[in-house]
């Protein structure tokens, strides 16, 4: 880093690391060998959609009506409680710049958990807290409550990533109704289409310090377009927007993500949702009856997370074999973890032959 640079830096930037996505961890590449992804939680679907170009000299609106009110008919609550953003990513950051001061305040997180609820505190110098979820991914509500007063957001992540589990609704509501008048209670909601029936976006009305992210990214299999919502009371909403950048939708973005939430690309998304389902049932079978192999967590989601003792070596046979799944061994409660997305049903069984054929190996060498 030049030394102008290194001197102009914010203290809290000069020692931060950036987020390692799964695309920065393996980048695209130049492309003469396929890499199968199955590491960033994504859909494998790739649907197609009309771009019409007639508005693309014009900036576009902040809020486009026809996105808000799609997503708030697809959620069944009112357009004065939706925000939608860059990716959920973005309504994670807008909450925090807009709720706490640098310096001063924190947010509560219950690892293991999604790593950019840090990332985007610790940019903006705010404090993270953490109560780690129980041994069986449960939340430590004795412990998340102890932070009444000390945290102004409290991030809660079901079905959380990475492990597949979703947080049982009494023990939510003892926390949203604790923290009622000192911080709002975050229920990132990004992988819900899996677990439709235990959404909290109907909840809405009942707890006005709660707020709902969710995402087009998972299993709406828009992820390459970044665009998420925040569904909360219209005072949050309002606040959120004294922070949002001016045009932070761009026009195709806006098409795209309206076609999406119509009845054919609700009715796809579903079948979709179904067959990565049944796909998940068939991955874990086959996992299941490798004996190194121990399943952590639930199925939630659009992902597996699994624990070996082999799993450096099982990575670096994965990678070497351009396949590739995400380490998630440096989480709190999950040593030698490795967590699996979802694919089609071909680029699971490819996994699953290569796994298989690592634990022969491994088998014969011994
Ligand atoms: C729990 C969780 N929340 C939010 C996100 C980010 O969503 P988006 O792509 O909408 O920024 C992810 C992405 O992996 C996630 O796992």
């Amino acid at each position: 880093m030049s030394n102008l640079v290194e001197k102009l830096l914010c203290d809290n930037v000069r020692s931060l690391k950036p987020y390692e996505s799964a695309r920065r961890l393996f980048a695209a590449g130049s492309g003469e060998v396929q890499q199968t992804w199955l590491n960033a939680n994504e859909s494998p679907f790739a649907n197609n959609y009309d771009v019409d170009s007639e508005r693309f000299n014009r900036y576009p609106d902040c809020q486009p009506t026809s996105v808000i009110n799609s997503y708030a008919a697809y959620s069944k609550v009112a357009a004065e409680n939706t925000l939608v953003s860059r990716g959920a990513d973005e309504g994670i950051e807008l909450l925090i710049r807009a709720f706490c001061t640098p310096a001063k305040d924190a947010i509560l997180i219950c690892p293991p958990t999604y790593g950019m609820y840090a990332i985007s505190a610790e940019t903006f110098n705010v404090g993270v807290h953490k109560a780690p979820l129980n041994d069986d991914f449960s939340l430590d509500v004795e412990s998340i409550c102890a932070h009444k007063d000390k945290v102004k957001l409290v991030f809660i992540c079901s079905p959380n990533n990475p492990t597949g589990t979703s947080v049982d609704s009494a023990q939510l509501q003892q926390v949203v109704e604790h923290f009622a008048d000192s911080a709002l209670v975050v229920v990132d909601e990004a992988y819900i289409e899996f677990d439709w029936h235990s959404t909290w976006a109907n909840k809405l009305a009942t707890y006005p310090n709660l707020v709902i992210l969710r995402t087009l990214s998972k299993a709406f299999a828009l992820a390459g377009i970044r665009c998420g919502f925040t569904l909360a009371a219209p005072a949050v909403i309002q606040a959120l927007l004294k922070v949002i950048a001016p045009y932070p939708i761009p026009e195709p973005v806006a098409q795209i993500a309206k076609q999406a939430l119509q009845t054919l690309g609700i009715d796809r998304m579903k079948l979709q949702v179904s067959e990565l389902n049944a796909q998940r049932a068939l991955l874990k079978e086959r996992l299941m009856s490798i004996p190194s192999v121990e399943l952590v967590g639930d199925d939630k989601a659009n992902f597996i997370l699994f624990r070996c003792e082999q799993k450096q070596e099982l990575m670096q046979y994965l990678v070497d074999n351009h396949t590739l799944i995400r380490d998630q061994s440096k989480q709190i409660n999950l040593q030698n973890c490795l967590r699996i997305t979802v694919g089609t049903a071909e680029q699971n069984q490819q996994l699953m032959d290569l796994i298989f054929s690592f634990f022969k190996k491994q088998e014969s060498a011994q």
